[in-house]
């Protein structure tokens, strides 16, 4: 294993959608707008920044347009949607949309109960957007969910998803990602699914997308990777986990991916910092901790920097003090008693909740 690690992997965000949908505090737009804005200054090369469904069922994404229409579009970053059916395409397109998504599950009955419709009526559908989207310029990418156990059915099998990867590819789409909804996979397993799905798929034309509901999609993409997958879906913090269903947890980490694939020497061009600052702005607003651990570490080795660094100013301070008493021509106190500090600081950022412990928010919930 690990004999032919890809040099460099593309990092897909979908926190702005996958996780905030799942958020049991809506966001207000203007914040939605100033946190994706913040994952753009981070070196992602992708987000999906909203959903264009139906805003009785996801009502934290009602405002799709207006946040499509009004973020900061970085050139080189792609800026993806959600889509259901023909409705939200139009809607998507009106907000100017260059890339969606399509999306329906392996199993049946989650087919059924997310989309309200049979995996067979959703692939006739989904001729009402891939082709008059791609007639309109826009890329189509498409998610197939419950890849690896259904919280309906159980077991799914693997002849559902190589199926559905067949007729996808065929149908246009650009890229499939392959999604482990309920956070059940194991490496094994992933091996297994992966090894069938790329005999009729290229690796180029694959993506994971693991939620990390039982700690194992660090360890399940790491056999993606050496199977030659290059694009990871994650959401920055861990965000999501659904309020309403007990025990459901958000997609993997941005950052603990990012982290793990830099120390292994792939490249991804995100600056760590950015993201956690990116992370930081959303804890404030969804009001809770963020579940991911190089977060966490992070922000302790910012905390323990900033304190080390005013251990030291307060120590040059009492030396030039000392000094100064002793030699009235120099004016060095003055100098660095108001010199700017350099180094990372967590009580000036602009989130706010500087902390990595939970917010009080949090712990009303917890209790
Ligand atoms: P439906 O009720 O079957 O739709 O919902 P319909 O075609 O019968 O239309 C009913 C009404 O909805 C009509 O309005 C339509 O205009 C309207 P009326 O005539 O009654 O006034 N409508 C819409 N309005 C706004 N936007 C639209 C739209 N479509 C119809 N796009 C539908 C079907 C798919 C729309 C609905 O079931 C829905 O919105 N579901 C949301 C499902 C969802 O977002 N799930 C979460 C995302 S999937 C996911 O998280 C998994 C993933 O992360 C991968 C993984 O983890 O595995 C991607
Ligand atoms: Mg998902």
């Amino acid at each position: 294993m690990f004999d032919r690690l890809p040099a460099r992997v593309t990092i897909y965000e979908v926190g702005p959608r996958d996780g905030l949908q799942n958020e049991a505090r809506h966001l207000p737009t203007e914040d939605k707008i100033a946190f994706i804005d913040a994952l753009s200054a981070s070196g992602l090369p992708a987000i999906e920044i909203t959903s264009f469904v139906h805003p009785k069922w996801i009502p934290q994404l009602a405002d799709a347009g207006e946040v499509a229409a009004r973020i900061q579009r970085r050139p080189g970053v792609v800026y993806s949607a959600l889509v259901p059916n023909a409705a939200g395409l139009e809607r998507a397109l009106g907000a100017g949309m260059r890339e969606v998504a399509v999306f329906l599950s392996a199993s049946e009955t989650h087919n059924k109960k997310n989309i309200n419709k049979t995996i067979a009526e959703t692939l006739l559908a989904f001729e009402d957007v891939i082709g008059p989207a791609q007639a309109a310029g826009v890329r189509v990418r498409a998610y197939v969910s419950t890849v690896y156990g259904c919280p309906f059915e159980g077991d799914v099998a693997i002849d559902s998803v190589v199926r559905l990867t067949r007729e996808l590819l065929a149908r246009g789409v650009y890229q499939i990602s392959l999604g482990d909804t309920i956070g059940v996979a194991n490496p094994l397993q992933v091996r297994r699914v992966l090894t069938e799905v790329l005999k009729v798929a290229p690796a180029d034309t694959l993506a994971m997308h693991f939620h990390d509901t039982r700690g194992t999609a660090l360890a399940n993409l790491t056999v993606g990777l050496d199977l030659g997958l290059t694009v990871i879906d994650s959401a920055v913090g861990g965000l999501g986990g659904c309020p309403y269903a007990p025990g459901a947890a958000g997609n993997v980490s941005t950052e603990d991916v990012v982290n793990m694939l830099h120390g292994m020497g792939i490249e991804t061009g995100i600056d760590m910092a950015r993201l956690a600052a990116a992370a930081r702005l959303v804890a404030g607003h969804v009001g809770h901790e963020l579940p991911s651990k190089m977060l966490k570490a992070y922000l302790g080795d910012q905390i323990r920097a900033e304190r080390k660094a005013t251990r030291e100013r307060e120590a040059t301070s009492t030396n030039t003090n000392t000094n100064t008493s002793t030699n009235t021509n120099t004016n060095t106190n003055t100098n660095t008693s108001t010199s700017p500090s350099t180094s990372p600081s967590t009580s000036t950022s602009p989130s706010p909740s500087p902390s990595p412990s939970p917010s009080p928010e949090r712990k009303e919930r917890a209790s």
